[in-house]
């Protein structure tokens, strides 16, 4: 049978999944994701969603190379809509844009229970992500750092219940506490640091010195985001 071996990023929200569970991976292309899980036997059952047929179908090769269609079924579908309430208790939603995953929440208001784990991993626009969670009532309860190539990759393990209001820095970067077992986010950190400031400057060589209100929004991201790095370098050993 064939190997499957998931890259750091999909590795990382495979070990969110709690054992036992019944998962559903919404945007799932190749169900890499799904597949391993159920490979490994770490679910009981798994769903690979996706909303365009060529991923699905994608889907399904993988499960038959795998020799794994016995406890996953596929579903062509928008966001969770044809995901019923009592088929799963965790969902992956990976890979795509902050405000996508948002949008998917959004629609499925059934998720603000808190029995459903939720695992999402933004490419982009996770501050949105973020204030949409704390605003909508959900709570990060861990997240995760990954290097994959050179990029950072941030994985959240959430649900509803337990929301706390975020910071613009925090939303930046999630909430942090000495106790935190994140190895790159000092690295992280900076990194998101010299983004900002780099658009501040972008920002300010503009005409008239560029957008007011955004400007200031920044170099509140940016005193924010240096005072977290400073105060996480205090925390390391
Ligand atoms: C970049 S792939 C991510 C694949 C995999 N989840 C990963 O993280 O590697 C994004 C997938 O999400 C699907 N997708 C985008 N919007 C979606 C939506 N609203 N509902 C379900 N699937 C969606 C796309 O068709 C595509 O297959």
């Amino acid at each position: 049978m064939k190997q499957l071996e998931l890259t750091p990023r999909l590795l990382a929200a495979a070990q969110l999944v709690p054992p036992g569970a019944a998962v559903a991976d919404i945007g799932t292309d190749h169900a890499y994701l799904p597949v391993w899980l159920l490979k490994q036997g770490r679910v009981r059952y798994a769903i690979a969603a996706d909303l365009r047929s060529g991923p699905l179908e994608r889907a399904r090769q993988t499960a038959r190379e795998h020799d794994c269609t016995q406890n996953i079924d596929f579903r062509l579908c928008d966001g969770l809509s044809a995901i019923r309430t009592d088929e799963v208790d965790t969902i992956v939603i990976a890979g795509m844009g902050g405000e996508t995953i948002a949008a998917i929440l959004q629609a499925a208001a059934w998720t603000r229970d808190g029995r459903y784990t939720l695992i999402l991993q933004p490419m982009s626009a996770q501050n949105d992500l973020r204030h949409w969670l704390w605003k909508n009532g959900y709570g990060v309860r861990e997240e995760r750092i990954v290097c994959e190539g050179d990029k950072l990759y941030n994985i959240m393990l959430a649900g509803f219940g337990g929301a706390v209001p975020m910071t613009l820095g925090e939303e930046w970067a999630g909430r942090q506490t000495p106790d935190l077992d994140q190895p790159l986010r000092g690295e992280f950190l900076a990194r998101l640091l010299y983004k900002t400031t780099r658009a501040i400057d972008g920002i300010s060589r503009g005409k008239d010195g560029g957008d007011r209100e955004r400007l200031a929004e920044l170099t509140r991201l940016q005193e924010e985001l240096s005072q977290m790095k400073k105060e996480w370098a205090q925390w390391q050993p």
